[in-house]
């Protein structure tokens, strides 16, 4: 019914349209190309790969400055490098670049996931661009044991077509001594609807940044004060240190897949703006729990909501994993600030250095009762009046 419209004719303008759009084939979710670097170059891996400037040895990657194809076992100074996934990984030196050109949906919102690795310098940090935007991750605090983190970083699609850069903008006397990449991976992401009952957008925090099945460090999602472009859609990090994105297949998670693990006490802080009714009443509803990944004890967070804050021990019952905590606050404005952190410095009693802490999920606000008169109230009035009268 909908083709014999005259708006669905097939024009030729518009079956040509078609083909273009279909030639370039837009990112799926997921690994990006080679975004694992296992891919052999022409040639074989051997150490040294795009020296001369622009040439493109790595299979689907541009390289500019001294990128380097390691190999895990490979040493550096009688220090071993870290290769966060498979066999190999890139090694950026000074000023040194890789990117990639990919397919989008222009003004959809995406997030990157990629694992980095420091070598041997003191101050190491990574550009990650999609020109105009980018961001300089700080690669210096070591959350994990293992040498290396996973972190997210989310954009604006400006156009079609977007190139997706890392560059290493250090400038060491050893040129060799810059960031390992690896495990790079793209997700769509989508902002959930608000739902009619919870002011809180992504309360449940299920929508977020690409995670590997099988990555179990989950991902680190590094400070973010725009709301906009956000690898959690809905909340900002609003601290100079990150918080930790984590699942449920390594994780002990109270709602669902996805939920928040708060690291480096007040360094470490996670908000949201919250439409409100000024001068209504609300609570702040919240799970707060353990991931299940032997983090010490005392687990406590700090919760606000407007002008009210509360610090909050986790004491489950039983054997539960989480608790349900909550917060009543009177909204002062149209928009009201919700945010946590953990009180605690924590670190997991197997390797006394990773960084844990509590975990945060299922975040809501909802109005609480009603100061106005109820309808039941009323009636009651209309009969006395009604009585009185006669
Ligand atoms: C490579 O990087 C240098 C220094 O950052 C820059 O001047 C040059 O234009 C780049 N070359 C290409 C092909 O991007
Ligand atoms: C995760 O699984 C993929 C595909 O199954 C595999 O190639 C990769 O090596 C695994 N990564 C880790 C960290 O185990
Ligand atoms: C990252 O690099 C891009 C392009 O090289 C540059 O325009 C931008 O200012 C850099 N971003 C930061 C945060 O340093
Ligand atoms: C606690 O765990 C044990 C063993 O897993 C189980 O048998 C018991 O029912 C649990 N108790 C509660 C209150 O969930
Ligand atoms: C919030 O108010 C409800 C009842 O209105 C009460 O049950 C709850 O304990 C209050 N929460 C706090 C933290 O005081």
């Amino acid at each position: 019914m909908a083709l014999s419209s005259k708006r669905c004719e097939w024009s030729p303008v518009f079956v040509l349209l078609l083909l273009a759009h279909s030639a370039t084939s837009l990112v799926e979710d997921g690994l990006l190309p080679n975004g694992d670097f296992e891919a052999p170059p022409p040639g074989g891996f051997s150490s040294e790969v795009g020296v001369s400037e622009g040439v493109a040895t790595i299979p689907s990657w541009k390289s500019n400055g001294t990128v380097e194809i390691v190999e895990s076992g490979q040493k550096q100074g009688g220090m071993i490098l870290i290769v966060p996934q498979g066999a190999h990984a890139v090694r950026l030196g000074n000023d040194a670049e890789i990117s990639q050109e990919i397919a989008v949906d222009k003004g959809s919102l995406y997030s990157i996931t990629f694992s980095a690795a420091r070598t041997c310098a003191q101050l190491e940090s990574l550009n990650v661009s999609v020109p105009p935007a980018s961001q300089n991750i700080d690669l210096q605090t070591l959350y994990s044991v293992q040498g290396w983190d996973s972190y997210a970083w989310a954009f604006q699609a400006e156009d079609d077509n977007v190139r997706v850069v890392f560059k290493n903008t250090g400038m060491e006397d050893d040129p060799t001594c810059g960031p390992i990449i690896d495990n790079i991976a793209i997700k769509k992401l989508l902002v959930p609807d608000k739902a009619k009952d919870n002011a809180v957008v992504n309360g449940d925090f299920e929508e977020g940044p690409w995670m590997f099945r099988n990555a179990s460090l989950g991902v680190l999602l590094p400070t973010n004060l725009d709301e906009e472009t956000s690898s959690l859609p809905g909340w900002i990090v609003e601290s100079n240190r990150a918080v930790r994105y984590i699942d449920s297949y390594h994780f002990s998670v109270p709602g669902s897949k996805r939920a928040i693990e708060l690291l480096s006490g007040k360094e470490g802080i996670i908000s949201q703006m919250v439409e409100t009714k000024p001068n209504k009443p609300y609570r702040l509803t919240f799970s707060l729990g353990h991931a299940g990944d032997s983090c010490k004890r005392p687990l406590a967070i700090m919760a606000f909501a407007g002008d009210q804050a509360q610090n909050i021990h986790y004491t489950p019952d039983s054997n539960s994993t989480f608790q349900s905590a909550n917060l009543n606050f009177t909204a002062k404005a149209e928009r009201t600030r919700v945010a946590f952190y953990s009180v605690y410095y924590n670190t997991r009693t197997d390797d006394m250095s990773s960084l844990c802490g509590p975990v945060v999920d299922d975040v809501r606000v909802e109005q609480s009762g009603c100061n106005c008169i109820s309808p039941r109230f009323l009636g009651l009035i209309l009969v006395w009046s009604i009585l009185l009268f006669i």
